[in-house]
């Protein structure tokens, strides 16, 4: 029934979140997105972004997904359902609150198929030994990438959770420019001797980040 009168009027739900403030699961045009107060973060444009990055990268030789931040886990749908990807995806997201808005609204479980694990993405970086072929950065409170992920030590650890042809598409920003901080990750993973894209407003608004072995 939701659905339905969503195509005439959109419906919405407050859910409180001591982490990422008050986050809204809103019906709209027959379709359940999950919103910050000023961000999109899941089933919207932010959806559509990361299929844009998805489609620049060849899947196939992809046997294990890390995706730090999973929000109601939109790129988990994109992956699954537009890509036919059927192997592991490990999620890990710091918000016990969005974590059961992802089992309740958006029937993510872990299965066989998928882990999810509630920690701070830093931490597990830094602490977990195992390595990923493609990892996903989508890390945002409201409009903000945290800014420890902007810095070179976070990079340091993640490069050594890739496998070596192991892929990072990171969503970098919700700002028009780069900025600085952004320009030294890049410059970063090409003294590592990466293949960076920069990809600058991408539905009109992101900046998306896919770095790939040489
Ligand atoms: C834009 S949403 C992710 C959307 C998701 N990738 C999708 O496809 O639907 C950003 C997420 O990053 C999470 N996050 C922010 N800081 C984090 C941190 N330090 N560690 C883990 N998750 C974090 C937020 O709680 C939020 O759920």
């Amino acid at each position: 029934m939701a659905r339905l009168i969503s195509y005439f009027y959109p419906i919405t739900k407050k859910i409180e979140s001591d982490i990422n403030g008050t986050l809204e699961i809103t019906w709209y045009n027959g379709k359940k997105h999950l919103n910050t107060k000023n961000a999109n973060y899941s089933y919207g444009s932010l959806q559509r972004i990361l299929k844009f990055g998805l489609e620049k990268i060849e899947l196939s030789n992809v046997n294990s997904v890390l995706l730090l931040g999973l929000g109601g886990g939109s790129v988990i749908q994109t992956l699954r359902k537009d890509f036919n990807y059927k192997k592991h995806i490990t999620a890990i997201e710091i918000d016990p609150t969005i974590i059961n808005i992802a089992e309740d609204e958006f029937q993510l479980q872990n299965n066989q198929q998928l882990e999810i694990i509630c920690a701070d993405a830093l931490q597990y970086i830094e602490e977990n030994k195992s390595t990923f072929n493609l990892i996903i950065i989508d890390l945002f409170i409201d409009t903000q990438v945290p800014k420890q992920f902007l810095e070179i030590p976070f990079w340091k650890h993640l490069l050594q959770r890739k496998s070596p042809n192991g892929i990072i598409l990171f969503n970098a920003s919700l700002e028009k420019s780069l900025s600085h901080k952004l320009e030294s990750i890049i410059s970063y993973l090409k003294s590592h001797i990466y293949m960076v894209e920069v990809h600058e407003k991408v539905n009109n608004t992101n900046t998306l980040v896919i770095a790939k072995s040489l």
